[in-house]
């Protein structure tokens, strides 16, 4: 859960669920939603629009700034040789067509081949490469957890995963405020390792003081 948001609305409301109207949260958040029966229920509901709104209308890319983790795994990708690669929050699927067998899911970018999450999104196929590239990123521990062990399920056996995280840098643009940016570290990337039974390949800086690593499924 979203403990910005939450926090917010625990203040305001002092849990009164009465409290929380559609222009408080218009003028709080710059969205607007349907009605809710939980504080709970609110924060992820509004969490959502939040990101939606961000990423659908604000957020800009430029791959070409990342060292490891943007053009240069075109080659690296391909020269695995995949039957099937998924980058999971694709944004403006900038691989499409650069990367071989690859499909782009994202929850908010209409540039996507679907329009969902890794956690919505419904397949038997697995994949020889996973991306996530900068999108598991939002919310909490737990919901980070959930993301990674849905993209292992995901992956084929010695399959690869590439990753660019975020050590809890906020984004610039005032849209961007409400939005949680889990704070990465190589600890947590190392656990997350030992608890889905994937080997560390590789950790690097990346631009921005982003971590760019990569783990393989082990068969
Ligand atoms: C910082 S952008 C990175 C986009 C792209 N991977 C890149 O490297 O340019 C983060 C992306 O993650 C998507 N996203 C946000 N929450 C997500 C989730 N729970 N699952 C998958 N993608 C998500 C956003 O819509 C956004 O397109």
């Amino acid at each position: 859960m979203n403990k910005k948001i939450f926090a917010q609305l625990l203040a305001h409301s002092q849990n009164d669920i009465a409290k929380i109207t559609d222009p408080y949260i218009q003028e709080t958040f710059g969205i607007s939603i349907a009605r809710c029966e939980t504080l709970e229920q609110y924060t992820d509901t509004i969490d959502d629009a939040c990101l939606h709104k961000y990423f659908s209308k604000y957020w800009q890319n430029d791959m070409k700034k990342w060292k490891y983790s943007g053009v240069a795994l075109i080659d690296e990708v391909n020269s695995l040789q995949p039957r099937a690669v998924l980058d999971v929050g694709c944004g403006y699927n900038e691989f499409k067509g650069k990367i071989n067998n690859l499909i782009g899911i994202d929850p908010y970018n209409d540039q996507a081949d679907l329009k969902v999450s890794a956690m919505e999104y419904k397949t038997n196929q697995r994949f020889d490469v996973i991306l996530c590239l900068g999108s598991v990123n939002f919310g909490g521990r737990d919901k980070i957890i959930a993301e990674v062990g849905r993209c292992v399920n995901l992956l084929a056996e010695d399959g690869t995963m590439f990753f660019r995280v975020n050590p809890g840098i906020q984004h610039d643009r005032p849209e961007a405020r409400w939005i949680e940016f889990f704070a990465w570290n190589v600890p947590f990337i190392i656990e997350l390792a030992e608890m889905f039974n994937l080997q560390v390949l590789d950790i690097r800086d990346d631009t921005n003081s982003r971590k760019y690593f990569v783990y393989r499924k082990k068969s």
